[in-house]
């Protein structure tokens, strides 16, 4: 009978989990991600369900066919080998099973695709403000506007305390540092309303740092865009474009783009650098300094290297202005492609650095 009924509730178990990810009730999923991620929590509980059955009908089991009748005397022994190997190795597959499929997800999540669109976030006490680097678009205190279909990049950081960037229709909420970026990205499936709310107990006003992410088709984009004296021309959609289809497989673009055949120093800046310095190297107003002109790029070649490896934080001055630093190091680089990278910023955009070699790069790791 025990048997039985440990076969029902695996049957049972069983058909449970052939049903379709559900959303966090009442919330649509806007993102891959979110599909993802819900996918990835109904396995683990389907999982974890399957388990508890396991564990109560056997504990169920031993009460009853073991129970106190009278005249019958307990007997004492010790050890199971093949309990003993049972309870290590089915544990060990839960864990495996377990582990795939989130590895996966947090590698869907990290490999952004080729992104359309770059929005750079920074919260405030106690405002969002959004730019769009590529558009000069910069507003506050305002809706947040994105196109539906496209790869949205998102540079989530902060002008003062920590924040944080929530919005449950997306699936994840990302924390705005001071001093620090943030990288994320959005595939928005379709037009439509979602909230945003602060998620980081950030000061008095920190339940009004709301703002509404309106999802908006190619060509209203276009005319918001327009609207906020920005330009916005709606590209290829690119392969990628479709993150449902194995976005991780076919999507790691930070690391093809760091080993390409022979060190190509404008090809490895606009893979690494240009997000944030911007293609033309003029950075960006407040937040990213520029090189275009710049003291670092013009200065000795020890101080750019020991920067790109080793990252930069703290106040700085550039060209008059002051920044907050954020750089991060990029020690995954080989020699010949920070080289490459330098020696392309030091010639570019008039100035006049001069090259640098891998020697060099070598001699500062
Ligand atoms: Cu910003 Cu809470």
């Amino acid at each position: 009978m025990p048997r039985n009924l440990f076969a029902a509730a695996l049957a049972l178990a069983g058909a449970l989990t052939a049903t379709p990810a559900f959303a966090v009730a009442g919330m649509p999923n806007a993102t891959p991600i979110a599909d993802r991620v819900d996918g990835l929590y109904n396995l683990i509980f389907w999982i974890t369900f399957v388990i508890f059955v396991g564990v109560w009908a056997a504990m169920a089991y031993v009460l009853i066919r073991y129970r106190y009748r009278p005249g019958r005397e307990a007997k004492q022994f010790h050890g199971h080998t093949g309990l003993e190997i049972i309870w290590t190795v089915l544990p060990t597959l839960a864990l495996i099973a377990i582990s795939i499929p989130t590895y996966k997800t947090i590698r869907y999540v990290d490999n952004a695709p080729k992104p359309d669109l770059t929005v750079q976030v920074v919260g405030h006490q106690w405002f969002w403000e959004f730019k769009y680097p590529d558009n000069h678009v910069d507003v506050s205190n305002a809706d947040l506007v994105l196109p539906a279909n496209r790869v949205v990049k998102l540079l989530v950081s902060s002008a003062d305390v920590v924040h944080n960037f929530g919005v449950t229709d997306f699936g994840f909420s990302m924390d705005a540092i001071p001093g620090h970026i943030n990288e994320g990205w959005v595939y928005l499936k379709a037009p439509g309303e979602h909230q945003l709310f602060c998620r980081q107990l950030c000061g008095t006003l920190h339940a009004k740092m709301m703002a509404k992410v309106k999802v908006v088709p190619d060509a209203e984009f276009a005319s918001w865009v327009q609207s906020k004296g920005g330009t916005y021309t709606p590209g290829e959609k690119s392969a990628q474009a479709a993150p449902q289809a194995n976005a991780a497989e076919q999507a790691a673009p930070k690391q093809v783009a760091a080993a390409p055949k022979k060190a190509d120093g404008a090809a490895l800046y606009s893979a690494n650098c240009a997000s944030c310095h911007q293609a033309t190297g003029e950075g960006m107003a407040g937040t990213f300094p520029p090189l275009a002109g710049s003291e670092i790029p013009n200065g000795p070649a020890a101080e750019h290297i020991k920067i790109v490896l080793h990252g930069k934080s703290g106040p700085l001055t550039v060209k008059g202005q002051q920044y907050n630093g954020a750089m991060p190091p990029f020690p995954q680089l080989s020699d010949e492609e920070i080289a490459a990278i330098l020696t392309y910023e030091r010639t570019s955009w008039g100035n006049k650095g001069g090259a640098v070699t891998p020697e060099q790069v070598k001699a500062l790791r």
